[in-house]
């Protein structure tokens, strides 16, 4: 396993008590940051900072919403109390119902783009005059595979992790040259409490069977990656879609 210098600064990770969230925390937090787990559901962001302070690692909760954007402002206030804020995942992200275009419910529809699109700009929004004030820093989005193609009954999913690619890249554009690097992760299907919710054993199989390497990802795949892009070694790598599907994209 990798290992990077991310000692004094503080990482927001969003989402970050459950799945890929918790496994980018931990991950993080072993590479020298000191976390804030930002989690709706306070027992989740509870359980990870206890897993990192067990390993030796430096970690504090925050409970709230991303989809408002006061909490993204109170969460990054919470970080910069830690230490100078350098590194944000925007990882938290909802499936939504299962229905074709024409039969999607517009409830969904909007908590999808709330949750997968509108909190990303409200995360960039209250992060990056931080991340400036600190000398710089790097920003992850997690986007998915299904931000470069479709699946069918998951048109508000795809539509927001296509249009977080299209922010990312913007957002490195304007930032980039101030030294804030801007990065979007798109992962194939990965075994977590997301998959588990929306889809049976026998439609895990079935994806499984379309990635190349034959089977579902790992959320500690997807925190490789993302600590890489987090770190100074990664220092000319900005505005770009990285790919972490076991192949899925390559048919
Ligand atoms: P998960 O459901 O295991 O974890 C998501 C976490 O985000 C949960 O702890 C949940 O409480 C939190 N959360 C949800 N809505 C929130 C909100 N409004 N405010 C604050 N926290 C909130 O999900 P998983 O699978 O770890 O997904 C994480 C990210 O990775 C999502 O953006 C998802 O779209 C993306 N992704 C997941 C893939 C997968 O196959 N699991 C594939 C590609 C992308």
């Amino acid at each position: 396993m990798a290992t990077y210098d991310l000692s004094n600064r503080s990482a927001i990770v969003t989402g970050g008590g459950s799945g890929i969230g918790r496994a980018v925390a931990l991950e993080l937090a072993r590479n020298g940051a000191s976390v804030l787990v930002a989690d709706l559901v306070e027992a989740s962001a509870a359980g990870v900072v206890a897993e990192i302070a067990e390993a030796g690692g430096t970690a504090r909760a925050f409970v709230g919403d991303v989809a408002d954007f006061d909490t993204n402002l109170a969460m990054v206030a919470a970080a910069v109390e830690l230490a100078p804020l350098k590194v944000a995942v925007n990882n938290a992200g909802i499936g939504g119902e299962a229905a074709p275009v024409a039969e999607y419910s517009l409830d969904s529809w909007h908590r999808v783009v709330n949750v997968n699109l509108n909190a990303v700009f409200y995360a960039l929004k209250a992060q990056i005059p931080a991340m400036l004030a600190a000398g710089g820093g790097s920003i992850v989005t997690m986007a998915s595979v299904l931000g470069s193609v479709g699946i069918q009954g998951s048109s508000a999913y795809v539509t927001t992790k296509h249009a977080v690619i299209g922010l990312t890249k913007n957002a490195a554009l304007e930032y980039s040259g101030q030294g804030v690097r801007v990065n979007a992760v798109g992962p194939g299907f990965i075994q977590t409490p997301l998959i588990d919710a929306n889809l049976s054993a026998e439609a895990k199989a079935g994806l499984a069977a379309q990635h190349a390497v034959g089977r579902l990802g790992t959320p500690e795949e997807v925190a490789a990656l993302t600590a890489f892009l987090a770190s100074d070694a990664a220092s000319f790598v900005t505005g770009s879609y990285h790919l972490v599907d076991g192949g899925y994209a390559a048919h």
